[in-house]
């Protein structure tokens, strides 16, 4: 077997939404390095064009787009964006989220419309206006990628106070199994990542606080937060010609997290 190439994503477009921190600068500086084209997106121009710089830095070819993809105007401007620099697009990561935490009793109906607009619509509605850009890479012997990032709390009741996050990410995670049996035939593979705890903002107030932290890396078998080589190394071999017959997987990258509750 001629293995050259096999992991690679070199030379792939490839969009990933929330891209300035977190979960989503992870996954821009693996594919960066690897030597994809990149598009990030994010709300704020400032921290927009300091993550693109730093990024283009290292040498890749990265654009930015500023947008809220909370509404249908952010997700046209997302799509807008990508096709301004091509007709083809390789790779669609639908990695932005929000999150919301109340205890039952005092949830508010205001913690929902914007966590699901974020977490199901946006990446529904960026999988439709992209469609033919998908298509246009797409060939059975190069499948385009849809990556939804979905979480493993979709899958355990350990949700601390964050019941429309749950229920958002059970959605993600179905919704990629229904994209997938619908765009095989187009070529295109539709798979989720159910990260468990990776630094970031939307994590901090876990790992800022020493209790808490000890108490959810107890929950962890291998007792550790992920890093940025554990989530890009899985979106990049999702994204290669070595996961070609994956698809509508939802794969955890949890640390055990799932065989232990
Ligand atoms: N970290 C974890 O342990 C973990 C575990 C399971 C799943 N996840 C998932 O991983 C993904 C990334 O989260 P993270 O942990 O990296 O958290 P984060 O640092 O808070 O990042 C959230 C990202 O989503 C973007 N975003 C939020 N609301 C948006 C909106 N209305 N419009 C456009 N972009 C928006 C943010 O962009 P801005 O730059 O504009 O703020 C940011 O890039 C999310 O889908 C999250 O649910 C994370």
């Amino acid at each position: 077997m001629d293995l050259t190439g096999l992991y690679s994503v070199t030379g792939k477009s490839v969009l990933i939404t929330g891209g300035v921190g977190g979960i989503g600068r992870m996954l821009a500086e693996g594919f960066a390095a690897a030597g994809a084209q990149l598009t990030i997106t994010g709300r704020k121009p400032d921290a927009l064009a300091e993550a693109v710089a730093a990024l283009r830095a290292g040498g890749a070819e990265v654009r930015g787009v500023v947008a809220d993809l909370a509404t249908p105007e952010g997700v046209a401007a997302v799509a807008d964006g990508v096709r301004l620099h091509g007709d083809r697009l390789d790779v669609l990561i639908n990695n932005a989220g929000q999150t919301w935490g109340a205890p039952l009793a005092d949830f508010p109906a205001k913690a929902w419309a914007p966590v699901m607009a974020v977490n199901v619509q946006a990446p529904f509605m960026l999988a439709q206006a992209l469609l033919p850009a998908l298509r246009a890479a797409a060939g059975p012997d190069s499948p385009a990628r849809i990556l939804n990032i979905g979480s493993v709390y979709a899958e355990t009741t350990e949700v601390a106070l964050a019941y429309s996050y749950t229920a958002s990410k059970a959605a993600i995670h179905q919704l990629t199994r229904v994209l997938a049996r619908e765009l095989a035939a187009d070529h295109i593979l539709c798979n989720a990542i159910a990260p468990g705890l990776f630094p970031s903002k939307m994590t901090g107030f876990i790992l800022r606080d020493e209790e808490r932290k000890a108490h959810v890396l107890g929950g962890i078998p291998l007792g550790r937060a992920g890093t940025p080589e554990d989530i890009a190394g899985l979106a990049m071999f999702l994204c290669s010609r070595a996961a070609a017959y994956i698809t509508g997987a939802v794969i955890p990258i949890d640390g055990g997290i799932l065989i232990a509750h």
